[in-house]
């Protein structure tokens, strides 16, 4: 028994009917508000993406006003939707649309996927929604849909098998209607096909989908290799001199890259510092924090240092000059920066 192909004719009737048309990125062929939202959502879900997109759109309404803005204020708008680099490739993509392009974002997906930031998935996304490119798009979320519906079993942690899977992407495309079809692979993948506990019933692929013939969807897509995640700990300090911080500028590349932080330590030598030879004022040990990232969990245990207000000035430049580079902030100014959204909630807590 073969099962049919998934038909798109049936993904873009289920599209047309049960899909999202209201997000705020689909009423525009703009590429640069496609493009924006793209990149917004490529580790980031829909409800999150929306508030952000907004701000950003009304700071910068375009691709030469984002080109123009001091990458501080890129950051700082970005600060809490997490991974950075996708940041600072936006703000290197706009400066390449305004200097090699003339301001206007080349319209075919392989011109795209050169941009900095742009891959192949994100290419195709935007030309298909902006320019009705016929072409394939192969995201996390696409991967899930069409590995189960086609019951394609290969490790996708190899690199031919992710090819092969993208040549099954391009057979399966519509001749017409690419625009539905693409958001049709988006939607069924956010809000049917699901990692967990898939609703098959509700799918317009339930009748080919090999997966759900099997009995087994959750076993789709087959990757072997698992990621290590490994552990780390760190003290931060949290300096404050009343409504004066010490903020430090995180380092590129890594972790943060380019976002203002605080003091980082590792944990025991932050206790010896600051409990053998401090300055003036009190300590005070705050909750520990855990926070997740892609490579490794975090434990950051911030310290807050209270200075009193009135420190003679060598006393303070000793301090300082104790200190990992960076500069005073007052608490206003430092919650208008691209600050990592953990530092962010420690110091929103003192303000
Ligand atoms: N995820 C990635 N692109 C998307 C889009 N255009 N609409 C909804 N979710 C998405």
């Amino acid at each position: 028994m073969t099962a049919a192909k998934p038909s798109a004719a049936a993904l873009i009737a289920w599209q047309r009917t049960h899909g999202r048309h209201e997000l705020p990125w689909q009423r525009t062929r703009d590429p640069y508000r496609v493009w924006l939202s793209e990149i917004m959502l490529q580790q980031t879900q829909v409800s999150t993406v929306v508030g952000y997109y907004e701000r950003f759109l009304q700071r910068f309404p375009d691709v030469q006003a984002l080109a123009a803005a001091p990458q501080d204020e890129v950051l700082a708008l970005w600060s809490g939707l997490g991974y950075y680099s996708r940041a600072r490739h936006l703000h290197a993509c706009a400066k390449a649309v305004v200097e090699c392009h003339g301001g206007a974002f080349p319209r075919s997906s392989a011109a795209l996927a050169k941009l900095p930031g742009i891959g192949r998935s994100t290419a195709s996304a935007i030309a298909a929604f902006c320019f009705g490119e016929r072409t394939a798009i192969l995201d996390g979320n696409v991967k899930r849909v069409l590995t189960r519906a086609l019951g394609f079993d290969a490790d996708l942690t190899v690199a031919a098998n992710e090819k092969r899977l993208w040549q099954h992407a391009e057979a399966l495309l519509p001749k017409d209607g690419i625009e539905a079809y693409t958001q049709g692979l988006m939607d069924l993948g956010a809000t049917i096909c699901t990692l967990r506990r898939p609703a098959c019933d509700a799918c317009p692929w339930r009748a080919p989908c090999v997966a759900r013939a099997q009995g087994r969807p959750e076993a789709y897509p087959v990757k072997t290799r698992k990621l290590k995640r490994g552990q780390r700990d760190n003290s931060l300090l949290l300096l404050s001199a009343g409504r004066q911080l010490w903020l430090v500028q995180r380092p590129t590349p890594g972790v943060w890259a380019g976002l203002w932080s605080l003091p980082e330590y590792d944990a025991e030598a932050v206790a010896l510092l600051l409990l053998a030879d401090r300055g003036p004022g009190e300590i005070e040990r705050l909750p520990a924090v855990r926070h997740v990232l892609t490579h490794f969990d975090w434990q950051l245990r911030p310290w807050h240092w209270r200075l009193p207000e009135k420190v003679a000035a060598s006393t303070r430049s000793r301090i300082e000059r104790s200190l990992p580079p960076g500069r005073w902030f007052h608490v206003d100014e430092a919650l208008a920066a691209g600050l990592p959204a953990p530092v962010r909630k420690l110091i929103e807590a003192l303000a």
